[in-house]
């Protein structure tokens, strides 16, 4: 017999909506926002049959990962609320770290919201708003499997240590985003931005960012107060990216 899995216990001022399986958690929280649903709503599936990344690019969703997205309505205009994925990303590498202290010191994030153990894609953040009002943060972890991203090396926690059920993950990130959502609340980007850059993965090195069509490499400088990315280019200009994806400049165009 299959043990039933102990839903997430969350802290107050969170509902929960689980479901075994959905087409996508994010797609579910859109839903839920358009028919009125509050801030703190949290969407959890063991399975996605339409899981979406970043570039509507398909996001694989096995069951023995982690899909998770929380509803929000932050009173910040719309053009602020990607510092939230910086928040999310810290959130999401420091609930890892605390539940499996072993991978404490190989987890890095990379620009603008993937979590990388030993360089490799662990997790994903595909944040989504609408003029509304409402801004949704659609969280992917690779606990028991890594799914095949085309040109991406991917990893998963279970390959380099044991590793709880997914609900105590789903349990240690909404904990652990009310805090650090409160703390961006009272204290803003500038914080969020020093820890960010502590995790930083390339940070002083020679990287690749794909725009579009178009890829340029210089050095990773750091992030400015708006978290868009500096680039040192070849020729000592200081570029200020604000959409792209970044690879190593060994691994662009692998
Ligand atoms: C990316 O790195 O491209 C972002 C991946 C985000 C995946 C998560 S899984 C939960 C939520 N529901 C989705 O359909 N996508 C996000």
């Amino acid at each position: 017999m299959i043990e039933p899995v102990p839903p997430p216990r969350l802290p107050l001022g969170y509902t929960l909506h689980s479901f075994d399986a959905i087409d996508s958690t994010n797609a579910e929280a859109k839903r839920l926002a358009r028919s009125g649903a509050a801030t703190g709503t949290i969407v959890w599936a063991r399975t996605q049959s339409a899981g979406r990344g970043r570039h509507n690019r398909e996001w694989i969703s096995p069951s023995g990962n982690l899909y998770l997205s929380i509803l929000l309505y932050p009173d910040t205009p719309r053009q602020e609320m990607t510092q939230l994925s910086f928040v999310a990303g810290l959130v999401v590498l420091e609930a890892i770290s605390n539940i499996v202290p072993d991978l404490a010191g190989r987890l890095t994030l990379k620009w603008p919201n993937d979590v990388l153990l030993d360089g490799a894609k662990c997790a994903g953040l595909l944040l989504e708003s609408d003029s509304d009002g409402w801004l949704i943060i659609g969280i992917g972890v690779n606990i028991a499997s890594a799914p095949v991203i085309t040109g991406r090396t991917t990893s998963c926690l279970g390959a380099v240590s044991l590793s709880p059920p997914t609900a105590r993950f789903a349990e240690a990130i909404v904990a652990r985003w009310d805090t650090q959502f409160r703390r961006w609340e009272t204290q803003g980007f500038p914080q969020v931005r020093e820890r960010w850059l502590a995790h930083a993965a390339y940070l002083g090195e020679q990287i690749a960012v794909t725009l579009g069509e178009e890829t340029v490499t210089g050095i990773f400088e750091g992030l400015k107060q708006d978290g868009g990315l500096l680039l040192r280019d070849s020729d000592g200009a200081l570029r200020h990216i604000m959409a792209g994806d970044v690879f190593a400049a060994s691994q662009a165009g692998s």
